[in-house]
């Protein structure tokens, strides 16, 4: 949702904007080209490399680290770089990373059973499934995937595991067909890929860090706009941009509601924002995504 960040951010120069998921850079180049300074993140090594031409184009105001986004603080401590006008988030896995069959992220194509965003971290998909405890994986399947049969598919997996450790998606994608009646026409095994992802890169845990560190990393009047690919994450978003923005609190065993010792951002709005029709026609992939801003109040 390029135009729905620019007019978020509100880019210009003088600025210096975060953008914690470069991916292949994109909302990058746009906050670029309006003559902000970008601080870039990515923990995959392939989107670093597709930021060459980003550097070439703007050596003075670009650059990237290789680093989870939940590490922005370190990074701006370490680099000696000031509160920030604006933070970006476009939360999930890319476009480059999805079809890349090697990376093992998608159920249409064989490949190593990975998912690992960041090469070098020591957990992959496969690891889960040869390692973890039946009931484990069951409840990450459950928890992550909102998938109702994952005690079943746990079962599965371990009884195959037993005779061959899983090696390549089209192997575990099967195993799950063989137990999973299909239902129309998505894969029964969409819901198991996506909880292993996010489970793999421990995608809530960093979006959860990454909110709690950002206020005080802003500048009064500064933005975090953050887009989600599904429920799971737009809800950690949601509930935290609302309990920072409201101006008290209440419990049940409170006689009366209280001022919120927490209180430190305006919504510029309550509500979600979708992509355009035009942007759905030209990339029907990104139907589920969902924008929310959140301003630092001048107070703060
Ligand atoms: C949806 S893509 C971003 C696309 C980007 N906004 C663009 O315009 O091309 C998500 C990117 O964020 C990266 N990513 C996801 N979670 C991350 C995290 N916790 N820390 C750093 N990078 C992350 C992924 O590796 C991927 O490259």
């Amino acid at each position: 949702m390029p135009d729905e960040v620019v007019a978020a951010l509100a880019p210009r120069p003088g600025m210096t904007i975060l953008d914690g998921t470069f991916g292949g850079g994109g909302h990058s180049a746009r906050l670029l080209a309006a003559g902000a300074s970008v601080i870039a993140i990515d923990r995959d090594k392939d989107a670093i490399a597709q930021a060459a031409p980003l550097h070439a184009a703007f050596p003075d105001r670009f650059r990237i680290f290789h680093a989870r986004f939940d590490q922005f603080p370190e990074i701006l401590q370490r680099e000696a770089i000031g509160p920030l006008h604006g933070i970006l988030l476009d939360i999930g896995v890319s476009s480059h990373q999805f079809d890349d069959a090697s990376r093992g992220f998608s159920i249409r194509f064989n490949g190593p059973l990975d998912m690992r965003m960041d090469q070098s971290d020591a957990i992959s998909a496969a690891s889960i499934v040869n390692s973890w405890p039946e009931s484990e994986i069951a409840d990450t399947l459950y928890r992550l995937g909102e998938e109702h049969a994952s005690r079943r598919i746990a079962a599965a997996i371990v009884r195959h595991r037993d005779s061959q450790p899983f090696s390549s998606t089209t192997e575990l994608a099967d195993v799950i067909a063989s137990v999973i009646p299909k239902k129309g026409a998505q894969h029964p095994a969409v819901k198991s890929f996506q909880a292993l992802r996010i489970a793999v890169n421990d995608e809530l845990g960093c979006l959860q860090r990454a909110l709690a560190a950002a206020p005080p990393c802003l500048l009064p009047n500064g933005r975090i706009a953050v887009i989600t690919f599904h429920s799971l994450e737009d809800r950690i978003v949601k509930l935290w941009m609302r309990h920072l923005s409201e101006t008290e609190t209440d419990r049940p065993e409170w006689p009366a509601p209280r001022p919120n010792p927490d209180l430190c951002l305006s919504l510029p709005s309550r509500r979600a924002i979708s992509p355009s029709p035009a942007e759905l026609a030209a990339n029907p992939r990104a139907r589920s995504a969902r924008l929310r801003v959140a301003e630092r109040l001048p107070s703060a």
